[in-house]
């Protein structure tokens, strides 16, 4: 059971954009950070579209979905992605919630379901380890989730897609002063003209 983080991150170190709220779910200035997704085959494919390039980049995110058993997210990204993941969301798996507002489990199409969590973070992983069967559990965002379960420890494997843009300003996930001091292990680089994908195993 390994247990990933996987985001998209300007060079500058952002996550998305500023003033991000549920009428501007990326940000302002974020759109550097999502666009070449969005054109990737596998991508398309689990948003129920057709087409897009089948290049390297998509064969990352087809690992990503096929490797991921159950997600953990954050209510803000959840709140600001609800909309657009539709009825058949991409995750098809099921995706624990972090939030302070309780509200009842959504049983989606394509065995998505979203279930809301609301005693803590290690409740949340305990139930998407429990979730997930052989595969990894994700931890999806945004920047304060994945924070937290990098400063208790819980991450194995870190993998930043690094797009070449700096945003100048946004919500950044390293922002943490006193976090303490973090070795990782380098896996792996993937080099495509659209983003430069990193990944890394923590030291233990
Ligand atoms: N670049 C990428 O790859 C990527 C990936 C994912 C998301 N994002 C972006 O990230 C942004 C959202 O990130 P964010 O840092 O603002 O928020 P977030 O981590 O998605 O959500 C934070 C919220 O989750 C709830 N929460 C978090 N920890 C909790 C805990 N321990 N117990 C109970 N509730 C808890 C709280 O909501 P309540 O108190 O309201 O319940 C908190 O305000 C969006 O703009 C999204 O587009 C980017």
């Amino acid at each position: 059971m390994t247990v990933t983080a996987d985001m998209a991150i300007s060079l500058d170190g952002y996550i998305a954009g500023t003033d991000v709220s549920l009428d501007n779910p990326g940000g302002d200035g974020a759109e550097p950070l999502f666009e070449w997704i969005h054109g990737l085959a596998s991508w398309r494919e689990r948003q129920g579209m057709t087409g897009g390039e089948e290049n390297r980049d998509s064969e990352l995110m087809r690992e990503w979905f096929d490797a991921t058993g159950a997600v953990v997210m954050g209510r803000m990204m959840y709140d600001t992605g609800e909309e657009f993941w539709g009825d058949n969301p991409p995750f098809r798996a099921p995706v624990f919630v972090l939030t302070h507002r309780p509200r009842p489990t959504l049983v989606k199409e394509g065995d998505t379901t979203f279930t809301f969590v609301t005693d803590g973070i290690h409740s949340a992983l305990d139930r998407a380890k429990a979730a997930a069967g052989d595969r990894n559990v994700d931890i999806a965002g945004g920047a304060n989730t994945v924070r937290q379960y990098l400063r208790e420890g819980l991450v194995d494997e870190l993998q930043l897609h690094v797009v070449p843009a700096l945003l100048g300003a946004g919500l950044r996930l390293f922002d943490e002063p006193g976090a303490g001091r973090r070795d990782l292990e380098p896996i792996r680089v993937v080099h495509t003209p659209l983003a430069t994908h990193l990944k890394y195993r923590f030291a233990r």
